[in-house]
């Protein structure tokens, strides 16, 4: 048997039944594939399950979401984060009903001239919906590679090179298998830290099968660590003990997501006091224990959280507490909320 006779066999037998695809040899749709691709950029396939039902539910064609507004994309995004995302996808579908009588486009060029959708996801969609012959190489297929033919590059350059090698592997049907074969091994068999090297269907092909190299490739860089930024973020309230919220600027992180009103985010921290009194002069305010966390790709934020009472109107509107799920608060914002709902006993 091949390399990838060995691998789509051990795929029909025990594939991930994941809701947006085909069963092996089937053609999925287009459609599922674009939208469960981007979810799974930043997200893991646990978590992605759930909200791709719901979307399919809500949307059940790109045409049906293309219509819909960007507010109810990003209501319906909440805790999935990176809400650009949901921006360009929303773009995306547009373009494709206008410009493609509603059909993802096939090819490599036109898939990456769409808003949100750089080469691995071309190369997912490509070859997941449409059978081309192409391999998106994710960190799961970097590392089968890196360990089938014990390659010892760090990356970036080790993906080079896996994406130059895998090439020789890709069969001349069911390619959009073959790949979600490399995903699934990758996801529960040739796992980060204890792999099944046992259980490998591949295992007579991979150079460091049952070895400690199994464990340590692909080579890990040294982590940089992140930055640290801070803010104040003020939950502030009218007499009804409704709570000021405010929509953040176009561009940027969180772009057009609502927020807690508060500081700009410094690299150093705050001088509490002298910063609100300066900010909210004639309101009352308590500092709450202990800052909000949050992590961000390329920086940790700290956030003091400044419970106010005021006549200011700091923000775009005033809500009931009671219904801010209603709106479209970034996973950051969540956590200010029930931080604040932690502490409901300081006033
Ligand atoms: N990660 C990214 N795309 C995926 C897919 N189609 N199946 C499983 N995991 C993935």
């Amino acid at each position: 048997m091949t390399f990838h006779q060995s691998l789509l066999d051990w795929y029909d037998r025990s594939h991930r039944h994941l809701p947006w695809r085909a069963n092996p040899g089937k053609t999925p749709n287009p459609y599922y594939v674009l939208l469960s691709e981007i979810m799974l950029q930043q997200t893991t396939v646990a978590t992605v399950i759930d909200y791709f039902r719901y979307f399919i539910e809500k949307w059940p064609t790109i045409e049906n979401f293309a219509a819909a507004t960007q507010d109810e994309i990003y209501h319906a995004w909440q805790g999935l984060g990176y809400y650009s995302r949901a921006r360009n996808l929303h773009k995306c579908t547009q373009i494709i009903v206008n410009e493609h009588q509603g059909r993802v486009p096939q090819e490599l060029p036109q898939l990456l001239a769409l808003p949100g959708i750089g080469p691995y996801t071309a190369a997912a969609i490509a070859s997941i919906a449409y059978d081309q012959s192409v391999v998106p190489v994710d960190g799961n297929i970097v590392r089968v590679f890196s360990r089938v033919l014990c390659l010892e590059k760090e990356l970036p350059q080790l993906l080079d090179e896996v994406r130059l090698k895998v090439k020789d592997y890709v069969p001349d049907n069911r390619r959009g298998d073959f790949a979600q074969a490399l995903m699934d091994l990758g996801a529960t068999i040739c796992r980060p830290n204890k792999p099944l090297c046992h259980d490998c269907p591949i295992e007579s092909y991979c150079l460091v099968a049952n070895t400690e190299k199994a464990t340590t490739l692909p080579r890990k860089k040294a982590k940089i660590p992140r930055p640290v930024r801070y803010g104040i973020t003020y939950w502030y309230m009218d007499e009804q003990n409704h709570v000021w919220l405010r929509r953040r600027p176009e561009k940027g992180l969180l772009a057009n997501l609502m927020e807690f009103p508060g500081t700009a985010w410094q690299d150093h921290p705050y001088e509490v006091a002298q910063t609100i009194s300066k900010q909210l002069p004639f309101a009352n305010w308590v500092v709450l224990p202990h800052e909000v966390i949050h992590t961000f790709t390329h920086f940790q934020l700290r956030l003091t959280i400044v419970k106010a009472i005021g006549l200011d109107q700091p923000g775009d509107l005033l809500v009931d507490p009671k219904n801010l799920d209603d709106y479209a608060l970034p996973t950051l914002m969540r956590k200010v909320a029930a931080h604040v709902e932690k502490y409901r006993n300081i006033t």
